[in-house]
């Protein structure tokens, strides 16, 4: 019995990195000093400027109809507002349009995970065909005959020409700086027990528990960056397709929720048109219940739990203000 006594902080010892590997799941502020920037450090000013012209540039879709702000829309929470997007010929994408918040965080990007940087992400859509159907190889040659782009390129990577890597960096820098984490939720968690109204502090709670949300919307983001199938009804085969794992099938990223309520409709099929519609699906334990993720079971929640898990999800709103730029000539 005495020997066991002596073991005992040895054994806490050894199990400090499992705590801390649990502890650093779960919801709260994220801190900027997680962030991983590919230099190691944040990027410049100037950079920033250059990868927000970019993205809001018509001139990167081959009709020059479309930026990456037409469905990346700061003022619908940089998402478009519809199930599926419209590329610039006029096709829908398969897709909903994901949100862009404090993505700074994350290693996995579309709805099956297909790239795992912002740099990897950033020359998908330019190129899709269904998207803004711009061939770099065209697209290199219109940037470089305006004055703006090759000197800011310059100045910013200190090269003469302008090259897909860089038109890469300098999207995924500007996107780093879309960070929100002032929210009602941030600041109650840091003391002020006044900034979530109650509904919101009890929604929370129900989150943690009996809703069991935080199983997978962990973290100071609220996603594991990992994949489920949570039981939507569609037939994309999400993550499954792309490493050939039938286990996976219909299984697609988690999104983060921070200032989810800006954009509306959710699912990566934009099936569920509100938050209280989403709160509904998972209450009733999903709609497809074939390979569905064993944590996904019917709730039995009551309307004011569901209004309180609304509220919650309310409570992660610090809108991020991104002022147009003013794009080159
Ligand atoms: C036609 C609409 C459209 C345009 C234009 C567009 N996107 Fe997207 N974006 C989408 C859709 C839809 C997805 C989800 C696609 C998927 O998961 O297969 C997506 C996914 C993303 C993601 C992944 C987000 C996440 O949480 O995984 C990022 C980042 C992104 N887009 C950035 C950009 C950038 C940068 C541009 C401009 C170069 C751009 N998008 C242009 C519709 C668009
Ligand atoms: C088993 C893991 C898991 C659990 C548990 C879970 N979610 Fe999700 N959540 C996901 C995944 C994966 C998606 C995307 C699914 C898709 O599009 O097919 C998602 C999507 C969402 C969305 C839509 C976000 C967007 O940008 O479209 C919201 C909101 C949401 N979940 C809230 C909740 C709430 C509230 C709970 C608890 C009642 C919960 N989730 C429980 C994994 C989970």
């Amino acid at each position: 019995m005495r020997k066991c006594k002596k073991l005992w902080p040895v054994l806490l010892l050894m199990m400090t990195p499992i705590l801390n590997l649990y502890a650093s799941e779960k919801i709260g502020t994220p801190s900027l000093d997680d962030i991983e920037y590919p230099d190691d450090e944040p990027h410049s000013h100037a950079e920033v400027e250059l990868g927000k012209k970019l993205f809001f540039d018509t001139r990167l879709s081959k009709n020059q109809t479309q930026s990456c702000a037409t469905c990346h829309n700061p003022d619908l929470g940089f998402s478009d507002g519809v199930s599926k997007s419209m590329g610039s010929e006029g096709k829908r994408v398969g897709r909903n349009a994901p949100h862009l918040y404090n993505l700074a965080w994350s290693s996995v990007f579309f709805w099956d995970g297909r790239a795992s940087t912002l740099e990897q992400q950033a020359l998908g859509p330019i190129e899709a065909p269904g998207e803004m159907n711009m061939p770099l190889a065209e697209l290199l040659p219109r940037l470089e005959a305006v004055p703006y782009y090759m000197k800011a390129f310059k100045t910013v990577y200190g090269v003469s020409s302008i090259q897909p890597q860089e038109i890469a960096r300098a999207i995924a820098a500007f996107e780093r700086t879309l960070i929100s984490m002032n929210s009602p939720f941030d600041k109650y968690m840091a003391g002020d027990k006044t900034a979530m109204i109650p509904s919101a502090v009890r929604g929370m709670k129900l989150f943690q528990g009996k809703a069991n949300c935080t199983a997978c919307h962990d973290g100071p983001n609220f996603t594991d960056d990992s994949f489920h199938n949570i039981g939507v009804a569609d037939k994309d085969k999400g993550r499954a397709a792309i490493i050939n794992d039938n286990s996976l099938s219909k299984a697609f990223k988690t999104p983060g929720l921070r200032n989810i309520v800006f954009s509306a409709p959710y699912m990566h099929d934009g099936s569920e048109k509100t938050l209280e519609d989403v709160v509904r699906f998972y209450n009733r334990g999903g709609d497809k219940k074939k390979g569905i993720d064993p944590l996904i079971k019917p709730l039995s929640l009551t309307e004011q739990e569901i209004n309180d898990l609304v509220a919650f999800m309310g409570a992660l709103t610090d809108p991020v203000v991104v002022q147009r730029p003013e794009l080159p000539k």
